[in-house]
């Protein structure tokens, strides 16, 4: 068990990226934190980082595309800690491969991690949230949901389709789950993470120029809008979707 009256909160795709920063974010905020992702050795780093803050941190080594493996981590976190605050959805896997050239395979794997993943894990701990009487979960969408992919991104339409699902998500999950849990989305436009910098290397000073913020977003612009998603009271938000992109696609 944590300290009584601690708050918990999951995070996947916790290894690297956008996902450590919201876990160093919301350990910042005296939450202790799930990480969970496929990548063994950062997952490591990132625990170290959050038990600087002065908080637990577990590490899950598992697929989120596992419905099975959602529902044991889930049971064994409830076990250790008690209960289930925050999860943050965030781990999430590149498309790249255009209309033509995608595989049946490739297209279900993406769904399975990108979509599907999200339904695992909110299954999972939507019972102790609905318990508990309260509980967030935030889901991590992008603009090109909106958009389609942008020239610049790694990603094609078959992310994009990912992720307007997972808007969907949102907003039904939102309805089921009230008024007890809150559940949101953030679209981060374009982040400078691992992933992205290579795809993003040529096109940073056009992305500057198009971007009414003047920069490339970072990992911290999402952490902070989802620390405050996450901790944040009184809330009366639900089911919404907010764009964190500098400004760059105001319509
Ligand atoms: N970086 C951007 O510009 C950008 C823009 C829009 C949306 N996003 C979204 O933000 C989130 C984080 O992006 P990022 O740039 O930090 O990516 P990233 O690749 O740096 O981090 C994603 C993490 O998720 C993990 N992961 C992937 N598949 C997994 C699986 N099946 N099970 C468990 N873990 C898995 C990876 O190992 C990785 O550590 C993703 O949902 C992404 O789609 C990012």
């Amino acid at each position: 068990m944590t300290e009584p009256g601690s708050r918990t909160a999951i995070v996947s795709g916790a290894a690297r990226g956008i996902g450590r920063a919201i876990a160093l974010a919301l350990a910042e905020k005296g939450l202790a934190v799930a990480l969970v992702d496929l990548r063994e050795q950062e997952l490591a780093a990132t625990a170290a980082a959050v038990r600087a803050h002065g908080v637990p941190a577990l590490t899950i080594a598992a697929d989120i595309a596992d419905y099975q493996a959602a529902r044991d981590h889930v049971a064994a976190i409830l076990g250790a800690w008690g209960r289930i605050d925050v999860l943050v959805n965030n781990a999430a896997m590149l498309q790249p491969q255009r209309v033509l050239e995608i595989t049946e395979a490739e297209w279900d794997r993406g769904m399975a991690v990108n979509l599907k993943g999200y339904f695992n894990w909110s299954q999972a701990v939507a019972p102790a949230m609905l318990a508990q009487g309260e509980g967030r979960i935030i889901n991590m969408g992008s603009v090109s949901a909106h958009t389609g992919p942008s020239p610049h991104a790694a990603s094609r339409f078959a992310y994009s389709a990912t992720k307007a699902g997972v808007l969907g998500l949102t907003r039904g999950l939102a309805r089921e789950l009230a008024p007890q849990v809150c559940v949101n989305a953030i679209c981060p436009g374009a982040i400078l993470t691992e992933r992205t910098a290579e795809s993003f290397a040529p096109h940073l000073e056009r992305l500057r120029q198009s971007t009414p913020l003047g920069r490339v977003g970072t990992p911290e612009d999402i952490a902070v809008v989802a620390a405050f998603l996450a901790t944040a009271t009184p809330m009366f938000m639900t089911g919404e979707v907010i764009d964190v992109d500098g400004g760059a696609n105001i319509n």
